[in-house]
C-alpha cells in the first residue's frame, strides 16, 4: 500500500471540497482532493442554481468568478405566486443585496479547471473506503484509486462528501445527534431550450400543489412541479408537464404566458430536511451536505456548503498560524447557527407552497394567511428578502 501526506485531506470533490481547497492554497496550506465519481459525472450533476452575495464574493476572491460576471444573471427580486395573482419580493429594495443565478454545475467547472490548471492535487475515481484515526492528531484516508488501495495522512480530514459520504460515518453513531424531515411530495425538474417565461424566478402555490419557473440562461428555462413521493419523471410527457406548470402560475388577469419548447432532461429530487450535530469529531470536520441537508425551495444547499468551507479555511488558516484552535473549536457551532436559520427559512418556503396530501384544511389556511402577510407587509418582505439573499457569514 503506498502512503502520502498533506496537510489538510478533503473528502469529497463537489463545490464544497473544491471551493475548501482553493480557500486553503490561498492560505498557504496544501491540501489533497479526493472524489469518487468521475470528473464528467461531477461536472455534469444538475443542482440549483442561486447564489447569495457571499457566495459570489467568494468565488471572486479566488479567482473563479470570470465566466460567472460575464455570463451569471444577477436577479433583484423573486415572485410568489398563489390565489391567481403574484407578489414580488424585491430584495435589492428590501435589503441592498442581490443574488445571480449562475448554476452550480458551471461552478464545479471553473473551480475544476482551476485546481488543474494550478497543477495541485484533485483526484478522480478515488473512492474513499474509510476514514480512521480522526480521535488522534494523525487522522488518516484510505482509498482506492486506479485499482490500487492507498493510504493518505494529514493533520486534519474533511468530509465533504456529500450525504450519503463515508465521512460522516467516521463519527460514532453515539455521539451524533440527528434531526430529520422527510416530505411527503418530490420535485420534477425539467431543463428546456426555451427562453424563461418571466426575467426572475416565480414560486408559484397552485391548486395541485407547487411550481417554480427557473432559468440557467436567456435561453434556458429551468422550472419545477411538486410531484407525489416515487413518481418516476418518465411517467410524465411533455404535454403534460407543460399543462400543469401553466395552471400551477396561471393568473387570473389572464396576463402570463408559459413558453414552452424542446424538454432537454427530466429528473425527479425527493425533499429532505436533515441535520447531524456536531460537525466535528476530534480532527474530523464535516461540511455541506456531508453534514446537512435542506430541500431545494430558497436554494440554501450550495451556499450553506459555501459558508461551512468559508468558516473552515479561517480556522484552519488561524490554527496553522498560531496554533490557536479557537475558531476551530467555535466552527461546529458557529455553521450550525446558520444551518438552522436556513432550515427553518427552507422548511417555511416549502411549506408554505406546497400542497401536503396529508394536510388538514387548518394547515392550507395557515399557509395562504402566511403569504397574504408577505403580500401585505413590508416588515414579512424584508424578513423573506433577508433570508433568501442570506445573511452575513456570523450573522446567523
Ligand atoms: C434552480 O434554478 O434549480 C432553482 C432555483 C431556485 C430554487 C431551487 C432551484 O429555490
Amino acid at each position: 500500500m503506498s502512503a502520502e501526506r498533506t496537510q489538510v485531506a478533503i473528502v469529497g470533490g463537489g463545490p464544497a471540497g473544491l471551493l475548501l481547497s482553493h480557500l486553503l492554497r490561498a492560505r498557504g496550506i496544501d491540501s489533497v482532493v479526493l472524489e469518487a465519481r468521475p470528473r464528467e459525472r461531477v461536472e455534469t450533476r444538475q443542482r440549483a442554481g442561486i447564489l447569495e452575495h457571499g457566495t459570489v464574493d467568494v468565488l471572486r476572491e479566488i479567482g473563479a468568478a470570470g465566466r460567472m460576471d460575464r455570463l451569471g444573471l444577477p436577479h433583484d427580486g423573486f415572485e410568489l405566486r398563489f390565489d391567481g395573482r403574484g407578489v414580488r419580493v424585491d430584495m435589492q429594495e428590501l435589503t441592498g443585496r442581490n443574488v445571480m443565478i449562475w448554476a452550480q454545475t458551471e461552478i464545479t467547472k471553473d473551480l475544476i479547471a482551476l485546481r488543474l490548471e494550478q497543477g495541485e492535487p484533485l483526484l478522480f475515481s478515488a473512492e474513499v473506503l474509510a476514514v480512521e484515526d480522526v480521535g488522534t492528531d494523525a487522522p488518516r484516508v484510505r482509498y482506492r484509486y486506479e485499482g490500487v488501495e492507498r493510504e493518505l495522512r494529514a493533520d486534519v480530514v474533511v468530509g465533504a462528501d456529500g450525504f450519503h459520504g463515508v465521512a460522516r460515518a467516521a463519527i460514532p453513531a453515539s455521539r451524533v445527534t440527528t434531526y430529520e424531515r422527510v416530505y411527503p411530495y418530490s420535485w420534477l425538474g425539467i431543463l428546456a431550450d426555451v427562453a424563461p417565461s418571466s426575467h426572475e424566478l416565480i414560486y408559484a402555490r397552485g391548486a395541485r400543489g407547487f411550481a417554480l419557473a427557473s432559468m440557467r440562461s436567456p435561453t434556458v428555462t429551468r422550472a419545477y412541479i411538486q410531484v407525489p413521493n416515487g413518481t418516476d419523471a418518465s411517467s410524465w410527457s411533455d404535454d403534460a408537464i407543460w399543462d400543469e406548470l401553466a395552471d400551477r402560475f396561471a393568473l387570473d388577469d389572464g396576463s402570463f404566458t408559459l413558453a414552452r419548447g424542446p424538454i432537454t432532461d427530466k429528473s425527479v429530487t425527493a425533499m429532505r430536511s436533515f441535520v447531524g450535530a456536531p460537525m466535528r469529531h476530534g480532527r474530523l470536520f464535516l461540511a455541506g451536505d456531508a453534514a446537512h441537508i435542506v430541500p431545494p425551495t430558497g436554494a440554501k444547499g450550495l451556499n450553506l456548503a459555501v459558508a461551512d468551507v468559508r468558516l473552515l479555511a479561517e480556522a484552519l488558516g488561524e490554527w496553522y498560524a498560531s496554533k490557536d484552535e479557537a475558531l476551530l473549536d467555535a466552527y461546529s457551532g458557529t455553521a450550525l447557527r446558520r444551518v438552522w436559520r436556513a432550515s427553518h427559512f427552507s422548511w417555511t418556503m416549502t411549506t408554505m407552497l406546497h400542497r401536503d396530501p396529508g394536510a388538514d384544511p387548518f394547515d392550507e389556511q395557515l399557509a395562504l394567511s402566511h403569504l397574504r402577510l408577505i403580500e401585505s407587509s413590508d416588515s414579512e418582505r424584508r424578513t423573506i428578502a433577508e433570508n433568501y439573499r442570506g445573511l452575513a457569514l456570523g450573522g446567523a
